[in-house]
């Protein structure tokens, strides 16, 4: 198709159009994600165990069969953003065009099936609840207002963890998500970074969860007692084991003595004013300075502004994630740096090692 001469100012209005459509519609693409992780259809696929034609996908799918063209259109996309790939099949007694190719899972789609050990299903269809995604609608009503961030707008509620400590289902869909982040960051940092926990003796996982990620360092460490320290209501009914063990408390109080503390993903969810509060509550925990004490913190290094970086990308849309639902932010190492010098420590060390988030180790 010969595409007509247009002049450059014709140019320059249909790609400011065709720039204005694309990001109108990328909800098009976690939305039609979430649909097809609703309907199994990367577990489906992995269970046929050879390229899966549309019409098999059909027959195998519990949907209305009337609507296979649609089913055609959704798998259309999802191949586009890469979550599964074509491939040539010879199969007899196919009429339809579309019959001769059949799908197949991707490593970002092995990644989304239900019984894989560190399947990120779970963190899809939490971030994607209606709960997390309604205070999007009430941004701009928030700038205008005295409300601390669009989720209290929305809900009336402080903090997202209030109004989970008040919903079981939103509670348990938070803690499984974040459960499925610390086991990947577990499988990475034991395998690439164990040098950090040698010579501990104890640990505590501050904003631990349900304890993946500390539960994981006891396995690797028999020798490291450590403590998944929660707000109560998560960590309510769960058993340790030899070397690991839940607490509940609060950590803008106290938080219980120990060789290091850990914290992944806890200081973007607050302001640095609130940051401070809790480093000085680590540093009444640990051994002070020369005697072993030291932070391991996992959380993103906000990098330098580079046009087209899709990890720049993510960082700020979990930067303005942290907006919308609390009181956080994804922080550059300048402000790292002042952060854990306003709260008093003397120095950090950052290993940029788990994909768009860091290792931060911060001593007294
Ligand atoms: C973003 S999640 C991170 C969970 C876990 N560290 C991970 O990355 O998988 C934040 C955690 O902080 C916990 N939290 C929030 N406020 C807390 C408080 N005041 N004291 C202790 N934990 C708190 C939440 O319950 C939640 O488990």
């Amino acid at each position: 198709m010969a595409i007509p001469d247009v002049d450059e100012q014709s140019r320059c209005l249909l790609d400011s159009q065709a720039h204005i459509w694309s990001q109108i519609f990328s909800f098009i693409n976690s939305m039609s994600l979430k649909c097809a992780i609703q309907l199994e259809i990367p577990d489906i696929i992995n269970r046929h165990g050879a390229p899966m034609l549309l019409s098999e996908l059909v027959e195998a799918l519990p949907i209305n069969k009337e609507k296979s063209h649609s089913l055609y259109r959704l798998m259309r996309i999802l191949v586009h953003s890469g979550f599964f790939v074509k491939q040539s099949v010879s199969r007899t007694g196919g009429n339809d065009e579309e019959e001769g190719e059949g799908y197949l899972l991707t490593p970002a789609s092995r990644l989304l099936l239900t019984d894989e050990p560190l399947s990120m299903r779970p963190f899809v269809l939490s971030m994607l609840d209606p709960i997390l995604t309604d205070p999007w609608q009430h941004m701009s009503t928030w700038f205008q207002n005295d409300d601390i961030h669009p989720f209290q707008t929305t809900y009336g509620t402080k903090t997202v963890f209030d109004f989970a400590s008040r919903d079981p289902m939103l509670n348990q869909s938070l803690n499984e998500a974040m459960a499925t982040d610390a086991r990947l960051v577990a499988n990475v940092i034991l395998k690439h970074c164990g040098g950090v926990f040698e010579g501990l003796n104890s640990l505590v996982d501050v904003g631990g969860g349900t304890g993946s990620l500390a539960k994981s360092i006891a396995e690797a460490f028999p020798n490291i007692n450590c403590i998944c320290f929660d707000l109560p209501h998560v960590v309510k009914g769960l058993d340790g084991t030899k070397n690991f063990s839940y607490v509940g408390g609060n950590m803008f109080e106290a938080i219980p003595k120990t060789n290091a503390v850990l914290m992944k993903w806890i200081l973007h969810d607050w302001n640095d004013e609130e940051c401070i509060t809790i480093l000085k509550r680590c540093k009444e925990a640990i051994p002070s300075k020369g005697n072993g004490g030291k932070l391991i913190i996992i959380e993103m290094v906000v990098m330098n502004d580079e046009a087209g970086n899709k990890t720049l990308e993510t960082q700020l849309r979990c930067d303005m994630m942290m907006m919308t639902l609390g009181t956080g932010k994804e922080r550059t190492e300048k402000e790292w740096a002042k952060l854990f010098s306003d709260a008093c420590f003397s120095g950090y060390k950052i290993t940029p090692l788990l994909g768009f988030k860091s290792l931060i180790e911060v001593y007294p």
